[in-house]
């Protein structure tokens, strides 16, 4: 099968029956505001070195932002932060009506999140129309216990085992 055969409609149907988190990356810009984008592609990627990782589009407004930081936050989502996430993904204030801090690091973090990863940025490698962009974990803490916020066929939902 050549990548021909395959076309975009049919690739977000068919992977969008796999199921993902939902993660917001945070940094702070030159300004000193918080940036934010909300990724579905969050992973654990190495234990030795400690490396995780996440996939921007290249369209993303926001990634060259982050990558000009240098550093980042991962923020898990849980399943009750619907409003959060909305606002975030979002093109205006994304940080309207969103409860933060700044770490000990001086990155920002969500209030709300399960788990924060913070991270140096390690490495952006080449893959299409996104990158892939690797973070070296400096400091991580799970926050509160909570079931994760889902993403599934285009509809969000929580854990129910
Ligand atoms: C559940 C969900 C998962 C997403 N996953 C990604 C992702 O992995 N990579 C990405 O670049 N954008 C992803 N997006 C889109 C971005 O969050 C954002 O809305 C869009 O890219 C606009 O980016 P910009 O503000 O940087 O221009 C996702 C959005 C949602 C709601």
């Amino acid at each position: 099968m050549t990548t021909a055969t395959i076309d975009s409609a049919q690739f977000r149907q068919v992977l969008g029956h796999y199921p993902t988190g939902v993660t917001v990356i945070t940094a702070m810009d030159a300004d000193g505001q918080p940036l934010a984008l909300v990724v579905g592609t969050f992973t654990s990627v190495s234990l030795d070195p400690p490396l995780v990782g996440f996939l921007p589009d290249r369209r993303s407004s926001t990634w060259p932002l982050i990558q000009a930081a240098g550093r980042f936050a991962a923020n898990i989502l849980g399943s009750d932060q619907m409003a959060e996430c909305g606002s975030l993904a979002g093109k205006g204030d994304k940080f309207g009506g969103v409860e933060w801090s700044l770490s000990e690091r001086g990155l920002p973090v969500l209030a709300n999140a399960i788990a924060t990863i913070e991270c140096t940025l390690d490495n952006v490698l080449d893959a299409g129309d996104h990158v892939f962009v690797l973070g070296r974990v400096e400091a991580m803490a799970v926050r509160r216990e909570s079931d994760p916020m889902l993403f599934w066929r285009g509809r969000y939902g929580g854990f129910a085992g």
